[in-house]
């Protein structure tokens, strides 16, 4: 039966950070990463702009970068979490520079910080446009150093163990013992048995049907917690990136970094008209959420499928330096940024809301951590400024681990767990009805769901999501367990939650806008 000291469920920059610094701390503890996909495959792969932290210099100072992060979360973020992170941020980054993640420097030796909307300086540290492959791709190099740390990818976990699967149950609290988990090579359920654990299953953007978020984003952390019983909250704050590249066939989306805006390029409709200015006096520059809404409300005013991005009167070569992956991908297309400007559409990009959290990254439930874009810290509140999700999975991956490492010996791996049972399922003849129900979520998602909402939209998407749910609720009991089942039910659950939230919410704020 496996075993293990501390069980981390995802392998983005969360689960990583935490998993290293236990390894470093405690190197004869056992941790083990499981992971549903290729090791690598996380949203923090794809992130482009950067990692937004603060120096005390000439030009900025931590003080103003909590000033912009409270600023975007629109009067609700908590005030205590934004200075930790912005304040913690700064020895975070030298600790994952320690470990080998490299940014851009000008010839001064000085980094070259990014711009990106709603901050009031410079202050992205980024890899060109790839900065989240570099870190990624650091931090698996240090794991597969660790003797103590086993990485499985692959592994699927369905569910956390708590109370409610043991033989006996004995008290009120509820706690975490692990998690069961899918491996996918020899198709087994197998109980992981934990003294502490950790979800880092990054966020839910699949729940849409255009979004910038990799296959892998369906909110399963969040499902499980919630079927355990954690608290969730803030789900009604679902941040649309507003440019991802018009693409149509493409899923996921791919994301035209903000970091362009940044480098000085104009929003324009098909007219050719720049409008960012007629909502905010800081034009492209504005936060996401005004930005995104801005471009829905120009494309629906005009019956345009999208906004054009224009790059043409900026340095090419600049460009191409600071953007080679964007550049790229616009040249397949025939898009010479040059003389072309480059369509696009608002698309899901991030979670604000998640899994509950103290300062220390504790759930409500006991034993259970969770860090990265499925946690709600307070960091974000209604809207999350540009390039501090990065910093904040660093931050409590950080505060998780110190948390963790104090309390992990005095418990004790629970043997009272049953096996997983399957008994009375079949395997489904056929998977297309998983397939079709999974976009028929997205389709209810983003036509009632999306950027603009109303109460009666959200009841019609309510009442559709409900059979949905019915069905596959159905399906669940009577068959034999797979991940894209799996993910099926936890993205109903995300769906509902979100939905049962924003009925719930009464005033506009950041990203939530219901008419
Ligand atoms: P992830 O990196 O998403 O990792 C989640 C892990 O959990 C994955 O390994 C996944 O396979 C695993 N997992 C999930 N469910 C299960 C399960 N049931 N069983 C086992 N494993 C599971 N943020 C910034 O700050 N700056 C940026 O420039 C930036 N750019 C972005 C660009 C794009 C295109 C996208 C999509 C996001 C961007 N973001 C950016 C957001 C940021 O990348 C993410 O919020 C952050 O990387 C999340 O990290 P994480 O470790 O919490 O989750
Ligand atoms: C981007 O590069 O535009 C994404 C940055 C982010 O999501 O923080």
């Amino acid at each position: 039966m496996p075993q293990t000291d501390f069980l981390v469920i995802g392998s983005g920059i969360a689960g990583l950070t935490f998993a290293l610094k236990v390894a470093n701390r405690l190197p004869n503890s056992k941790i083990t990463i499981i992971t549903k996909a290729d090791e690598s495959e996380s949203n923090t792969k794809y992130a482009q702009g950067g990692i937004a932290v603060a120096q005390k210099t000439r030009f900025d100072s931590p003080k103003h970068h909590i000033a912009d992060t409270l600023k975007a979360g629109d009067g609700l973020c908590k005030k205590e979490i934004v200075e930790i992170v912005v304040k913690e941020g700064i020895p975070r980054l030298k600790e994952i520079i320690k470990w080998g993640a490299r940014f851009d420097k000008k010839s001064s030796g000085q980094f070259d910080l990014g711009m990106e909307g709603g901050h009031s300086a410079k202050r992205i540290l980024h890899h060109k446009d790839i900065t989240g492959l570099e870190l990624e791709r650091k931090l698996l190099q240090q794991i597969h150093r660790k003797k103590n740390i086993s990485i499985l990818p692959y592994c699927y976990a369905i569910d956390l163990i708590t109370e409610h699967h043991k033989k006996q149950k004995s008290s009120e609290e509820i706690n975490c013992f692990g998690a069961y988990i899918l491996n996918k090579s020899t198709n087994k359920i197998e109980k992981y048995l934990a003294r502490i654990t950790l979800l880092a299953t990054g966020g839910a953007g699949q729940v849409y049907r255009n979004t910038t978020n990799p296959l892998i984003a369906t909110g399963d952390g969040i499902a499980m917690a919630c079927r355990a019983g954690a608290i969730i909250s803030n789900m009604e704050f679902i941040q649309f990136h507003p440019s991802a590249l018009y693409n149509p066939g493409e899923s996921p989306s791919f994301l035209i970094s903000e970091a362009v805006r940044g480098f000085g390029a104009y929003l324009l409709t098909k007219e050719k008209r720049r409008f960012m200015f007629d909502f905010d006096k800081r034009g492209e520059l504005a936060s996401r959420d005004i930005v995104a809404r801005a471009i829905d409300y120009e494309m629906k005013k005009s019956g345009d499928e999208c906004a054009y991005l224009d790059c043409r009167h900026l340095d090419v070569k600049e460009f191409k330096k600071h953007f080679p992956n964007i550049y790229n991908k616009c040249k397949t297309l025939g898009i010479n940024i040059k003389n072309d400007l480059i369509p696009v559409v608002p698309a899901a990009h991030y979670l604000c809301g998640g899994i509950k959290t103290n300062s220390q990254g504790k759930t409500s439930i006991n034993r259970l951590y969770a860090c990265g874009e499925c946690a709600d810290t307070g960091l974000h509140g209604a809207n999350r400024l540009a390039s501090n999700s990065l910093l904040e999975a660093l931050v409590f991956a950080h505060r998780c681990f110190l948390d963790a490492i104090k309390s992990y010996s005095k418990f004790k791996l629970e043997t009272k767990i049953p096996e997983w049972n399957q008994k009375g399922t079949t395997r489904p003849k056929e998977n297309i009805l998983i397939t079709h129900s999974r976009t028929e979520l997205q389709i209810i998602m983003s036509d009632y769901v999306g950027l603009v909402r109303s109460n009666s939209r959200l009841r019609l998407a309510k009442k559709r999501i409900k059979m949905l749910e019915e069905e596959t609720i159905h399906l669940y009991k009577r068959s034999i367990l797979s991940p894209q089942l799996c993910e099926l039910r936890n993205l109903i659950t995300l769906g509902k939650i979100m939905i049962e939230h924003s009925i719930k919410r009464n005033e506009n704020k950041g990203v939530f806008y219901k008419i």
